[in-house]
């Protein structure tokens, strides 16, 4: 484990970084620290992209194959959920997406975020001895602030052309001043919380090596469920209050439960339990809660 207190984006040299242990993204090194079948066989590395969902997503319609992977080092277009904009700069995270072809109906589209949620925090467990919770659906929280965010997209056409497109954006070793000021009271990165420098090589081969895994077992039967086990352990959520903000509507209420449909359940004031499907949660306790 690299526990230097080098600084890997701005205000180093190359000497310093190497000298650190910290190099840049290099798409041998990644491949060298894989044990998957399919997840990253295929990488395209980019200095500078718009997106790498873009990216991803006009490969995929060029029928790249299933697993290849798109990283880039800096994201000038970054998309966010709700057509949010996601802060992407140089050498700080790890910006990245998987062409998934799933043999199964997108409809599970939901279920890759979470075990895409759940391999990033099992990477960033490994790598620094502390666990990222979960924020229904898909934020991944450290501090009381967002480490990272998921962004799922899919393509359903028929069974060849099917595809989903999940993207990573893991807020690695930016500091503070990285982040704009209006982002910098919710957002967060592994080096701000623990102090630790990570090798952005070595945790991109990490998720991806959990990734499939677990997308693995998805397809079999009960996959599903123990992995919902999990999600709901690592829920920062369940047990809060959390305002939900729908297109039309704004209540509170006290989060429950996790679907089998990934879905959440949120008990109100007078007793009634309603089923969020998607929307904005936040959560009393966790920076953003209004
Ligand atoms: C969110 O709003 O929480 C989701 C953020 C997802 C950001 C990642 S960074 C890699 C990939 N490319 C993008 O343009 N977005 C996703």
């Amino acid at each position: 484990m690299d526990k230097t207190k080098g600084r890997e984006g701005a205000g180093m040299t190359e000497e310093s970084r190497a000298g650190a242990g910290l190099t840049g993204l290099d798409r041998q090194a990644v491949s060298g620290l894989l044990r998957t079948r399919a997840f990253g066989r295929n990488i395209e590395v980019h200095e500078t992209i718009g997106s790498t969902n873009t990216r991803a997503r006009d490969l995929a319609m060029a029928g790249i194959p299933h697993g290849t992977v798109v990283i880039a080092d800096e994201q000038r277009e970054g998309r966010g959920r709700r057509g949010r904009s996601w802060v992407s700069p140089k050498g700080a995270g790890i910006w990245m997406s998987v062409v998934l072809r799933p043999g199964f109906k997108v409809a599970w589209a939901s279920r890759i975020t979470v075990i895409a949620a759940l391999s990033v925090s099992e990477a960033v467990y490994e790598a620094t001895g502390s666990r990222p919770m979960i924020k229904w659906p898909n934020d991944l929280i450290m501090g009381n602030k967002k480490v990272c965010g998921i962004l799922t997209e899919i393509r359903a056409c028929d069974a060849d052309t099917d595809f989903v497109i999940a993207g990573i954006g893991l807020n690695v070793n930016t500091h503070t001043d990285q982040f704009p000021s209006d982002l910098a009271r919710s957002a967060t990165s592994i080096y701000q919380e623990t102090g630790i420098h990570i090798d952005r090589n070595r945790l991109i081969a990490d998720i991806l090596n959990s990734f499939e895994t677990l997308y693995e077992n998805l397809a079999k039967p009960d996959g599903f469920a123990q992995f919902r086990m999990r999600y709901r352990d690592l829920c920062i959520t369940l047990g809060r209050r959390v305002r939900v903000c729908g297109a039309n509507e704004e209540f509170e209420g006290t989060a429950m439960d996790i679907t089998g449909e990934c879905t959440l359940l949120v008990k109100l004031d007078d007793g009634t339990v309603r089923e969020i499907l998607s929307g904005d949660v936040s959560v009393r306790g966790i920076a953003g809660y209004i």
